[in-house]
């Protein structure tokens, strides 16, 4: 069988290049075995059973209600994958899985994974079929609906939604707390706000600050829920509506987190001018998402989210900072720049 490992054309000059293999080919490819291999395991809880103590195969193939054929390859390859540890004792987590994949802690970030898993991991079989035809390939697939009101339709599937944006949304709503000049400000207002992850972490970090989440209506309890298990009812208060057709709440501040992305070309400068018109001269306006490099060419994850968008709503694209600093330009803020969150995220912050 001929080798998968070739020389470059390059490499006769020494021997010194490195091999060219299909190593990351392969392991791309085939990447989706080891994220439905973790998936499927916070979806039966393997991480929150951990929590409690190391066990063994039979005792948590039992707890699990696992069939033995494979219990243990699935363990073992969540040992392989970083995700679980192994001693005499048994199975255990890593650090890493027991802080943020232990449905118990207030740290677990595992919303947005059951929401990848219960919904996105089978869309996502159809981007051939979106890429060909531009068309979403959610819920909405077929009717005239938009991503928010089918999602709303089910309580269960509106309060893990919200989870899901807590998940991914609260690294960068800790570094926004922390990077921006809060000190010059009184009020803000976080538009799309989901549970609240930004007006949350906001006032826990700034006393002197008091917010406003707001969001469609049906959004109200399960935000107002989540900002009293911090405490913070006193200074951080929920406004229903909607971003197309209500004004924004006039504050200091307005941050709208993976809001534009959600939406074409003609919405984005909507909520842009929106958010404008709501704030005084002088006020800031922070955009915060996967923005994606201004080359496109380094933060794959913005660049597959934008993709992400495809498969969930109907006209939605991710973005460079160049990109929307230019339309805040246009739309009249004085200044603005782009800094780097955490991860793939980063702030786009606009001056009025
Ligand atoms: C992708 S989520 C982002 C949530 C949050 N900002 C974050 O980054 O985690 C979009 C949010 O926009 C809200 N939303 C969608 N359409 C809206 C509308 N017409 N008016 C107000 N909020 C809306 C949704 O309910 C949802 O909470």
């Amino acid at each position: 069988m001929a080798s998968t490992s070739v020389e470059p054309a390059s490499a006769g000059n020494g021997g010194s290049a490195p091999a060219v293999t299909p190593d990351q080919i392969m392991q791309l490819g085939l990447g989706f075995w080891g994220s439905k291999t973790l998936l499927s395991a916070i979806e039966l809880g393997v991480f929150s059973t951990l929590a409690s103590g190391p066990a063994s195969e039979e005792d948590l193939r039992k707890r699990l209600d696992l069939h033995e054929r494979s219990c243990c390859d699935f363990l073992d390859a969540l040992v392989a994958l970083g995700m679980l540890d192994r001693r005499p004792d048994g199975y255990r987590n890593t650090p890493a899985a027991d802080l943020f994949l232990d449905r118990a802690k207030p740290s677990y970030v595992g919303g947005i994974l059951e929401m990848a898993n219960a919904r996105l991991y089978g869309f996502w079989g159809s981007l051939t079929e979106a890429l060909r035809t531009g068309e979403l390939q959610n819920e909405a697939k077929g009717g005239g609906e938009d991503l928010f009101e089918v999602l709303y339709e089910e309580p269960e599937r509106l309060r893990g939604f919200l989870a899901a944006m807590t998940g991914i949304s609260t690294g960068a709503a800790i570094a926004i707390a922390h990077n921006f000049p809060w000190d010059r400000y009184q009020t803000f207002c976080d538009v799309g706000t989901a549970q609240g992850a930004v007006p949350v972490q906001v006032a826990l970090q700034h006393p002197q600050l008091t917010g406003i989440g707001f969001d469609l209506p049906q959004v109200g309890p399960i935000f107002e829920d989540y900002v009293a298990s911090f405490g913070l009812r006193d200074r951080v208060r929920f406004a229903g509506g909607d971003f197309f057709a209500d004004p924004l709440p006039a504050t200091d501040v307005i941050v709208m987190g993976h809001i534009l992305h959600d939406w074409g070309m003609e919405d984005k400068l909507k909520l842009l001018r929106s958010a404008h018109r709501a704030l005084p001269d002088g006020g800031a306006l922070i955009v915060y998402e996967a923005i994606i490099d201004d080359e496109r060419r380094q933060n794959a994850f913005g660049l597959l989210m934008s993709l992400n968008m495809l498969i969930e709503t109907r006209e939605g694209f991710d973005y460079t900072g160049a990109d929307c600093r230019g339309w805040m330009a246009d739309i009249g803020f004085r200044e603005s720049y782009v800094e780097p969150l955490v991860g793939p995220d980063s702030m786009v912050v606009a001056i009025k």
